[in-house]
């Protein structure tokens, strides 16, 4: 049984005043104990938010992180750097580092291995288009994402990783992939990563991403290969994160 995953990606929205507010908002989230919950502010407030959630069972992870140990990176920040904050790992690959800012897949796989060999928790996002989708290359398109990493770094470092499918064309748009279409996806990913390792396969955990909210949550966790959630926009609502929660730990 794989245990249930949910964050929430506040994206490049809060400040001091308002992540305290949602923290305070959203209380201890152990009560919520047989699933697994992370928050994942900008990295501007990392320090203050894992100072605050410190006594709780609540991980705070990093949007996104360098590929790069230390150096003339201007602007960048570093493994190390989270890990010294404390901080327990970072989003790696999320479609708006892809499409925003060019991340290629290679450098997402160095990410992802540098979190991996500092233990951190590193959370690959992958999905498609509207465009893709509609070509009927989905399945291509997050295969190929996930292989990116999978060749390069082997099944066994996605041990304590988390793997997200997000379809581009669902994130921030009020459209979800229906719970049939993301299980399908989520499948045929499990078997992707199954041909390396079958064991490895069955533990790891895959989430969906893409305007979860309270209402449509139970849905998606029904399904068989749907292990929580990445939330946005919901995320910044502390009611919605909350049901949806509740949601996952029902699932559990
Ligand atoms: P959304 O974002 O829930 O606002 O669609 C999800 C994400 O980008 O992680």
């Amino acid at each position: 049984m794989r245990r249930p995953w949910v964050a929430g990606n506040w994206k490049m929205n809060g400040s001091h005043r308002a992540n305290a507010e949602l923290l305070s908002s959203l209380g201890d989230v152990s009560i919520f104990s047989d699933i697994d919950v992370a928050v994942v502010p900008p990295t501007v407030y990392l320090q203050t938010v894992i100072a605050t959630v410190a006594q709780s069972s609540l991980s705070v992870l990093a949007q996104t992180v360098s590929e790069f140990e230390s150096g003339a990176y201007t602007g960048e920040v570093s493994v190390a750097m989270l890990q010294d904050l404390g901080a327990n790992g970072a989003l790696v690959g999320h479609s708006e580092r892809r499409q925003l800012f060019a991340e290629t897949d290679k450098q997402i796989a160095d990410k992802f291995a540098a979190l991996k060999n500092a233990g951190l928790q590193a959370v690959l996002c992958v999905g498609e288009t509207l465009a893709e989708r509609e070509a009927g290359e989905t399945l291509a398109v997050v295969s190929r994402q996930l292989l990116a990493v999978l060749d390069r770094h082997g099944p066994e470092a996605f041990d304590h990783a988390v793997l997200a499918y997000e379809p581009v064309w669902a994130i921030g748009t009020g459209l979800t992939a229906s719970p049939e279409q993301a299980q399908a996806v989520h499948a045929s990913l499990r078997a992707v990563f199954a041909a390396f390792d079958e064991a490895r396969a069955n533990q790891l955990r895959i989430v969906y991403g893409g305007s979860v909210k309270g209402s449509n949550a139970a849905g998606l966790f029904d399904m068989p290969d749907i292990d929580g959630a990445l939330v946005g926009g919901a995320s910044l609502l502390a009611d919605e994160f909350l049901a949806i929660c509740k949601a996952a730990q029902k699932s559990a």
